[in-house]
């Protein structure tokens, strides 16, 4: 195989790394919240029930905004459930997940737990069952300072200050004909154009995303974002996209492609808001709310519903990712990085237990999965201006998507620190040779190369028996001669290669994590 090429240079940049591209996803469902963030009598549960061992992982993991409290989820959720003492709670049936929900976790709950893990919060409203009056009450009981019945609710409820909550969700995949309170496009387009004109009257300071479609195998898939957008658009400031990866079929080829996809997906959507933008005379360019990504061995989903009646808490789609799957995760980051001009929000679906990078057992031990590992460095190492890269790379052939590049990248260069940042995954099943080109950033040193490697061991998971099987390694830190280099990218890998113009890797703003000091190099 020939080598594959990258030149960096700065003066070619896309937009800067927004911290919210490393977003998170907390939905009642399943073992999420309950056994999940929320485990009261745990050994390592604090006083308000949060898994502290949870809340450490998620820090880890460097996420920065969650998105809460769903998902299908909300689309029949009563937000007054989960709010004032919770002995007064009632139980309702969720029929999303066909589960009870015991509401002991709420609004009050996710906002304290979101202080506590370091996170930015991002609310959603229900528009499946409700409506303008209920977003409005919700925003009033979280954001309004007081001397309303609401707001003045909210502080007897023991938040004397107003949460202040910034991003907020109109509704969740109203495209999917399984949402509780499915609608067409023109509906849903007309009720979130209502539902932000009066949110923003009570608060102009909150950014409003639109429901995109719910994946671009919709058969509405476009039509729906353009008719939506036509109504929306002056009102709200995102338009979301949702997508997973299943890997079922067992076409791997295709699987580690899936960034080929997402990226043709954001193109789309993109055109399509611009189209809208044109035809309103709208100046102004949407961005998009990437609020649920991620991969996820769908198949299995129905027969878990099917396979059981109404329970509270039960493990839903618990997927155990490979190192495979982690590659995939690894450059489905890569890809929202590159398009970090028009992606502004971008959630992994989801945080804990629901195919999720942190698993743990109820009563038992927390442990990082495999597609923990690109998205914790990747947060570490992803900031300042994202550099535009146009890779020479072999091809190969895949099911889905045709002829597509082995190669993938994207650089980050942080301005403060003078460090550079190159994600690079080899989709290949051979190591891959890389010519690198720095030269437009004179005085760099190479500093490390880490890969998760899915070659050797493709099907390897971390489990609670086996908790560090999958995890990145060091690899000999390759010479700069000249302003170049020569790496070799292991098979099926993800890898992260670091520069700096200073004697010392600088630790990165935020700290090295204790687990990677001792890495070998
Ligand atoms: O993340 C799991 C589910 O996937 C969400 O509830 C829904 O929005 C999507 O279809």
């Amino acid at each position: 195989m020939r080598n594959a090429q990258l030149t960096i240079d700065p003066a070619f940049t896309i937009g800067a790394a927004d911290r919210r591209l490393f977003g998170s996803f907390v939905e009642h469902m399943g073992r999420c919240v309950y056994g999940g963030i929320h485990e009261p009598g745990h050994p390592a549960a604090d006083a308000r029930g949060f898994r502290r061992d949870v809340l450490e992982l998620t820090r880890e993991l460097g996420v920065s905004v969650v998105r809460y409290p769903g998902g299908n989820f909300v689309s029949g959720y009563r937000w007054e459930d989960g709010v004032g003492p919770v002995g007064d709670r009632p139980r309702r049936l969720d029929l999303a997940w066909k589960t009870i929900e015991t509401n002991a976790f709420g609004l009050g709950e996710f906002m304290a737990w979101a202080t506590a893990a370091g996170v930015e919060p991002m609310m959603a409203v229900n528009l499946g069952t409700r409506g303008v009056q209920e977003a409005c009450d919700l925003l009033e009981y979280a954001n309004h300072p007081g001397g309303t019945r609401l707001s003045d609710l909210r502080r007897e409820h023991g938040a004397e200050e107003p949460y202040g909550v910034r991003l907020w969700c109109l509704g969740n995949e109203l495209d999917g004909p399984w949402q509780v309170g499915h609608k067409t496009a023109d509906e849903y387009g007309r009720l979130a154009a209502e539902t932000a004109r009066a949110m923003k009257l009570i608060d102009p300071s909150i950014s409003l995303v639109a429901c995109g479609s719910s994946n671009r195998g919709m058969p509405t898939f476009a039509s729906w974002e353009a008719t939506v957008l036509t109504h929306t658009y002056e009102h709200v400031d995102y338009i979301s996209a949702h997508t997973y990866y299943d890997p079922s079929d067992g076409d791997r080829a295709s699987l580690l492609a899936s960034a080929v996809d997402m990226d043709n997906f954001i193109r789309e959507v993109v055109a399509t808001a611009d189209h809208v933008a044109a035809k309103l005379r709208q100046r102004r360019k949407l961005k998009i709310s990437f609020d649920e990504w991620n991969v996820w061995y769908q198949s299995r989903l129905q027969a878990d519903l099917d396979r059981r009646g109404w329970v509270e808490a039960p493990a839903l789609i618990e997927d155990d990712f490979t190192a495979v799957d982690a590659v995939v995760v690894g450059d489905l980051l890569i890809t929202l990085l590159r398009h970090a001009d028009r992606v502004g929000v971008a959630c992994q679906a989801q945080l804990a237990n629901v195919i999720a990078p942190i698993r743990t057992r109820t009563g038992g031990p927390a442990w990082r999965q495999s597609i923990f590992h690109p998205f914790a460095l990747t947060a570490r190492y992803a900031r300042g201006t994202v550099l535009r890269t146009e890779p020479v790379s072999p091809t190969y052939p895949t099911r889905k998507y045709g002829d597509v590049p082995v190669l993938d990248t994207v650089a980050v260069r942080d301005e403060e620190t003078g460090e550079l940042s190159v994600f690079a995954v080899n989709r290949g099943s051979a190591d891959l040779p890389l010519d690198l080109d720095l030269r437009g950033l004179p005085g760099l040193r190479a500093r490390e190369h880490h890969t998760l490697a899915a070659g050797a061991d493709p099907a390897a998971t971390n489990t609670e028996a086996e908790p560090e099987r999958v995890t990145p390694r060091r690899l000999p830190t390759p010479t700069l001669d000249g302003g170049r280099c020569s790496v070799a990218l292991p098979a099926c890998s993800w890898n992260l290669l670091r520069f700096s113009t200073h004697d010392s890797a600088s630790a990165p703003r935020g700290g090295t994590p204790d687990r990677m000091k001792g890495a070998q190099p």
